[in-house]
């Protein structure tokens, strides 16, 4: 009896204490409406010695719990003023054997006001969410598609193909090619010609991430994983991609270490975060991008075989433009139309200036070429675009300059015969040495005609001009 007696009281202190937390004010009436338990100290200063046995319309203002009792229908939610507040009230019968033998009532903020901060807050927060939410789904989407892709090289076309073949199938594309030969438009464009093409497109530059958080960024970390880790934990660019297609970009600089982890994923189809042990299925579909010869790195050992040959089950080698120079025209034409808009009319190569564009290497293919079209669009006055108007490199190597007729090329060959003083042998040092020495000598031999000068050098006015302030020479306007 004794210990009956003391689990109960315990059990009694235990809802008495769940009471005082969970509300702000709790009374409990019987069936005829006196007070067998209050807790409104903290909202009224009232006691509960005070009330007991009292009827609860002489202790609450505006209480209900007698019509509760009457009507035996719970008021859940209602606004009520107590003591001068707007507070919510719950009311709600408590039933025995078909008959009520009290009630109970609740209130669960002591103020509106609190509540409807506590609304706001809420709806805030979801606002908040939906807008990142729309914005990651705006950054994780791919943006180019195979029309995007200009050729009309039968190689080029017949890439497309493989590649759109590729795109229906869920297998592993690697894509190589020297830089700016159109990997990133490939990847983009099998992700939009694919069945996730309603999935995310997720792309991660593996040279760009340090090392050591390369993992994080893959596969993402549970909370406080490390010392430095966020509190919420990270969503890795795997799970991110879940749905849809990771792009892994520059593949070759990933460390061995994460090869290895990498191919275990592939091979398990599933990873965990850091720091967690919970499994998650990896519904991706891996593309993959690279500039180096992986083969070769393979054989060097800084590449592991086996996830070469996982990532390659398709691939797909870009050719540089010099291997298919049939596609200059078409791409320069192209870059010619779509830059017209910002240029007010469009402009046309003569003929001289595209047999430069043809002969040209283009060690930064499709991405120079597109550099060179926009830079000489602009530098040209009228509606051709002459020789005079490509980038200086360009002419250079042309060996040939229709201002000056040799005249730039003989100089820059003369300045670099002379000694020039470079620190190190920095590249961009020295290129301004060397433009430094050619402009001080045009000046000199011009007698300071900055317009003969511009024309020896076989640049416009002004860009000598701006050339003499980067590299420090005195500027004077003539
Ligand atoms: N076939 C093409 N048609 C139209 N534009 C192209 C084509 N190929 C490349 N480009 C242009 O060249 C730029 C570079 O392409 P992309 O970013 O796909 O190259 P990449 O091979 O990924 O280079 P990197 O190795 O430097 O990352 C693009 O922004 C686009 O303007
Ligand atoms: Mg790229």
């Amino acid at each position: 009896m004794e210990r009956s007696y003391e689990e109960l009281k315990r059990q009694m202190e235990m809802i008495d204490e769940f009471i005082e937390q969970a509300y702000e004010g709790m009374a409990i009436v019987d069936a005829d409406g006196y007070i067998t338990k209050f807790n409104y100290e903290k909202l009224l200063g009232i006691k509960e010695d005070e009330v007991l046995g009292k009827h609860v319309t002489d202790v609450l203002e505006n209480t209900r719990l007698d019509v509760v009792l009457k009507t035996g229908k719970s008021e859940i939610g209602d606004i009520q003023v107590i003591g001068g507040k707007q507070v919510i009230a719950s009311r709600i019968p408590i039933e025995r054997d078909g008959k009520i033998i009290g009630a109970v009532g609740t209130i669960l903020f002591k103020d509106l006001a609190e509540v409807k901060y506590m609304a706001d807050y809420i709806d805030n927060m979801k606002r908040q969410m939906r807008d990142y939410k729309q914005e990651l789904k705006r950054l994780n989407q791919a943006k180019y598609s195979f029309d995007n892709i200009i050729t009309d090289n039968s190689r080029m076309l017949g890439l497309i193909e493989s590649a759109r073949k590729a795109a229906e199938t869920h297998s592993t594309v690697c894509i190589s090619g020297e830089s700016g030969t159109g990997k990133e438009y490939f990847a983009h464009s099998i992700h939009k010609a694919s069945p996730r093409h309603y999935g995310p497109f997720v792309r991660i530059n593996c040279a760009a991430i340090p090392k050591d958080l390369l993992e994080s960024e893959l596969f993402g970390y549970a909370p406080g994983a490390f010392t430095g880790a966020s509190s919420a934990g990270k969503i890795g660019k795997f799970e991110l991609a879940s749905g849809g297609t990771i792009f892994l970009d520059e593949i070759s600089a990933m460390p061995l270490e994460m090869q290895s982890k990498l191919l275990r994923v592939l091979e398990e189809r599933e990873f965990e975060k850091i720091g967690s042990n919970v499994k998650i299925d990896v519904d991706v579909r891996i593309i993959s991008a690279t500039n180096e010869d992986l083969r070769m790195l393979v054989s060097k050992d800084k590449f592991r075989e086996d996830l070469y040959y996982r990532l390659e089950v398709v691939g797909i080698k870009i050719p540089p433009l010099r291997e298919r120079k049939d596609d200059i025209y078409l791409l320069a034409e192209n870059f010619l139309n779509s830059l017209k808009a910002s240029y007010a009319e469009k402009k046309q190569f003569s003929k001289s200036a595209l047999n430069v564009l043809i002969s040209h290497e283009w060690p930064g293919n499709v991405r120079e070429l597109r550099n060179v079209v926009e830079s000489s669009m602009s530098m040209a006055e009228g509606n051709t675009i002459e020789i005079a108007d490509l980038p200086e490199y360009l002419r250079i190597m042309a060996g040939e300059d229709q201002a000056t007729s040799g005249e730039a090329t003989d100089l820059i060959t003369a300045s670099l015969e002379m000694s020039f003083s470079c620190d190190s042998l920095n590249l961009k040092h020295c290129v301004e040495s060397v433009e430094r020495q050619a402009i001080l000598e045009a000046m000199r031999k011009n007698k300071h005609s900055k317009t003969d000068a511009a024309k020896m050098l076989g640049i416009h006015r002004t860009q000598l001009y701006k050339k003499m302030k980067k590299l420090g020479l005195e500027v004077e306007e003539e």
